[in-house]
């Protein structure tokens, strides 16, 4: 299996796919507050999705039950919404995934429940900044690995550590295509970037250590090892002629 290089088409597709699952983060950021259950947010997501006629991803993928991802405080990915109530102070990140005429569209990002920590805060900005940063290394030419190295030097820079055991991944035709986006790659490893490639870059950092343990109940959710905070922001990314657009990004 190859990396897949999107013709005309598929990148329209992709294109408006990516847009309709940003305005649904935005959508569903909105809702955050204090005593708002997850399973609420959750159950609004999908109506949102369905109401501009897409379906969410998540939902029924490889037997996850929900329409996205919701990622409270220790939790590195995979949250399954539910009737936890949000409380001032909490940090969470919201996934979601939008099948529209076929193409995906993936994004996340963090949200903050009133008042949270300057620990909390500081961890969420820089790993907004490590995706801007992995973002940066999309241009035709480069290797693919530049992106998780430049990713892991600076989320190490800043005393916190890089997930190995989730990636990024191609996406767009199907959820999870070729190639895999580590954050944490050796420098100019990989593949060659080439314009018409569609990926995810979603880096999670950690707090503390970088191990994650998967919840033996439910069989998704993944917490930091040490019960440590992590945070994570995704795009999905367009190589072009020049360099990138980020296809999840809001004009
Ligand atoms: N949206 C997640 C990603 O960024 C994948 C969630 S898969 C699920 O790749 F099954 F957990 F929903
Ligand atoms: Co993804
Ligand atoms: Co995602």
């Amino acid at each position: 299996m190859a990396i897949l290089i999107k013709n005309q088409e598929q990148i329209d597709g992709i294109r408006k796919s990516s847009k309709l699952a940003a305005a649904t983060l935005q959508y569903a950021g909105g809702l955050v507050k204090p005593g708002v259950k997850t399973e609420d947010i959750d159950r609004s997501i999908e109506k949102f999705m369905r109401d501009h006629g897409a379906i969410p991803a998540t939902l029924g993928y490889k037997g996850y039950p929900k329409s996205s991802c919701i990622s409270i405080n220790d939790v590195i990915c995979h949250g399954i919404p539910g009737p936890y109530e949000l409380k001032e102070g909490d940090i969470l990140n919201i996934d979601v995934t939008t099948i529209l005429n076929g193409y995906y569209g993936d994004t996340s990002a963090m949200f903050t429940v009133g008042a949270v920590s300057e620990y909390a805060k500081k961890l969420i900005h820089v790993t907004k900044e490590c995706l801007d940063i992995g973002i940066a290394q999309c241009f035709p030419g480069n290797q693919l690995g530049n992106i998780g190295f430049e990713i892991n030097r600076h989320a190490v820079a800043n005393g916190y550590s890089v997930v190995y055991e989730f990636c990024g991944h191609g996406v767009g035709v199907k959820f999870h295509e070729e190639p895999e986006v580590s954050h944490i790659a050796a420098k100019n490893s990989g593949p060659v970037l080439k314009k018409g490639m569609t990926f995810t870059i979603e880096p999670m950092i950690n707090a503390g250590k970088a191990r994650a343990k998967i919840d033996r109940k439910d069989g998704w959710t993944a917490r930091t090892i040490d019960g440590k905070l992590s945070a994570q922001f995704e795009h999905t990314v367009l190589l072009t002629d020049t360099g990138v657009e980020v296809l999840t990004q809001l004009p």
